[in-house]
């Protein structure tokens, strides 16, 4: 009986230490879904934006590095298990900073340039014209 024991505390703690290091590699590649919703603007004209972030990085094959970066000496060194900045951290949701895009361009350039560049090229891709493929409809309040 307390050999079974001992067994089945083993077994436990194994599944656990698996448990808690998926855990910590899955937190490293960011959330699976996310609901883009910025404060901060001038005006709140659009609902938030649900974006498939897992499905980008790992179905639709894209390096971290076509969203992610820090800019030094104009080149990007930011690289896979750096601490992620949200956008808004960097980019102004009221006025752009020299070559920082204001937030709501910064957003619109990453996401509609890549969409409409693979469109161009035949490929399958992400809308970037029909602003409600992207946008919610915003609650009234
Ligand atoms: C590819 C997806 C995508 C498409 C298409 C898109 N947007 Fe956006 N837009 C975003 C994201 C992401 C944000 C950032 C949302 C936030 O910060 O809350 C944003 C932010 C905004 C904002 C500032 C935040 C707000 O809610 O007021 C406005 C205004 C806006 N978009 C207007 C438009 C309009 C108008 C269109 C259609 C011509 C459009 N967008 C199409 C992704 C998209
Ligand atoms: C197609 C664009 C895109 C790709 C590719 C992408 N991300 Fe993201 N990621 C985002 C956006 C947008 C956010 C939300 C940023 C914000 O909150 O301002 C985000 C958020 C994150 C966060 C969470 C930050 C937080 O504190 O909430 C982590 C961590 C992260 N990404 C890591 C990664 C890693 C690692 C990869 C590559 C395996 C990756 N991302 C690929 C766009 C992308
Ligand atoms: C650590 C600060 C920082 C963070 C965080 C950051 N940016 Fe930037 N971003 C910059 C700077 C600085 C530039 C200007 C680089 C240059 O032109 O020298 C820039 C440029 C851009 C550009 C234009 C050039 C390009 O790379 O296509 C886009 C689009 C952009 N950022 C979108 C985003 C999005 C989307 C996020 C969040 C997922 C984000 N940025 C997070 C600092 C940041
Ligand atoms: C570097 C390229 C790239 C960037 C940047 C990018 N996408 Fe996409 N997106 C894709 C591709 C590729 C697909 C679809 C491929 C497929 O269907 O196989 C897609 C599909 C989508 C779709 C429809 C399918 C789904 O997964 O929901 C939405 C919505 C979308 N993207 C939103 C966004 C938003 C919002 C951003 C910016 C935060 C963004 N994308 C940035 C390449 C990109």
């Amino acid at each position: 009986m307390r050999k079974k024991g001992f067994g089945l505390l083993v077994v436990l703690f194994v599944g656990l230490l698996f448990l808690v290091v998926g855990v910590l590699s899955a937190a490293d590649k960011g959330p699976d879904t996310m609901c883009i919703e910025n404060t901060g603007y001038k005006a709140d004209k659009k609902g938030p934006v649900n974006f498939s972030h897992k499905k980008h990085h790992d179905d639709y094959g894209l390096a971290c590095t076509e969203c992610h970066h820090d800019y030094q000496n104009g080149k990007n060194v930011w690289k896979e298990g750096d601490p992620v900045k949200h956008c808004k951290q960097c980019h102004n949701p009221l006025k752009k900073q020299g070559k920082v895009l204001k937030l709501q361009n910064a957003y619109h350039k990453n996401c509609k340039t890549c969409h409409k560049k693979l469109a161009k090229a035949g490929k399958k891709t992400g809308p970037y014209k029909k602003c409600s493929k992207c946008h919610a409809k915003k609650k009234k309040s």
